[in-house]
């Protein structure tokens, strides 16, 4: 058998620039209405090394107030600058291959009727999306309740759109990826910030692609956790 030399087994799947961007197609989420979120609230003054030093997966939480989710959100992901039209780059906390930023974030509420909102990071506005197929958020909110059943909370979803990274890079996948971790960090480290619970979870979320779009969507689920109100026992 043919040995795969060293070299060569480190450049697979590395990412390289394209001579030139290809064209690509952008995404229309379906909004029934929105809400601006106002000024940041700050979390209370706390040290960076207070805030590494706590972070923790929590796994006992109840609902927190949909503002408080909100404007973590608006801290961990919105855009601070932001430049170019086509693509559209920013710069926000997490960091990002080529300040593209390929990733939204979505809410699951949950309840009798889950609803589904996604954080517009250059209007900071919250979106409600209308669900295509409605039942598959209730499958979400079944999963993680399965998986985290001390957590009656909100359930955050990292969907991906990997059409621009696709159209400025060859291998890009592996990109979007890297960006999921550091975002799910960020939003982490944020929660913690603002004495917020978040436990991520092994599922990807696809439930909460599937609702908004059906079967027919480019984008993907690369992520996803349950956040809400820390329950502290005596
Ligand atoms: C990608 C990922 C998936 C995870 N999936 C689950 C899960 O399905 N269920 C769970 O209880 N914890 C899950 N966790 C939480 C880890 O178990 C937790 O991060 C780990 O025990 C370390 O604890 P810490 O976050 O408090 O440092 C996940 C964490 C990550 C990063």
């Amino acid at each position: 058998m043919p040995a795969v030399t060293n070299s060569r087994l480190s450049r697979q799947g590395d990412v390289r620039p394209r001579g030139s961007m290809l064209p690509f197609d952008t995404v229309t989420w379906p909004v029934t209405r929105s809400f601006g979120l106002g000024n940041v609230v700050p979390p209370m003054p706390s040290n960076f090394m207070e805030v590494l030093e706590t972070r923790s997966s929590e796994r006992h939480l109840s609902r927190a107030p949909l503002r408080e989710v909100a404007n973590l959100l608006l801290v961990a992901a919105a855009a601070r600058h932001a430049w170019g039209v086509s693509p559209r780059r920013s710069l926000r906390p997490s960091h990002s291959a080529g300040a593209i930023h390929p990733l939204s974030v979505l809410v699951v509420r949950s309840g009798p009727k889950p609803r589904i909102l996604r954080l517009d990071p250059f209007a900071a506005r919250i979106e409600f999306l209308r669900p295509e197929r409605p039942k598959r958020l209730v499958d979400l909110v079944d999963a993680a309740s399965r998986i985290v059943p001390s957590a009656a909370a909100d359930i955050l979803v990292l969907a991906a759109d990997p059409a621009v990274p696709n159209a400025i890079y060859e291998e890009a996948v592996s990109l979007v990826w890297r960006d999921a971790g550091a975002l799910m960090q960020t939003i982490h480290l944020c929660a913690t910030a603002f004495r917020l619970g978040l436990c991520p979870m092994g599922i990807l979320g696809h439930e909460a692609l599937e609702a908004v779009f059906g079967d027919s969507t480019a984008l993907f689920a690369a992520g996803s956790a349950v956040v809400g109100r820390p329950i502290t026992h005596p």
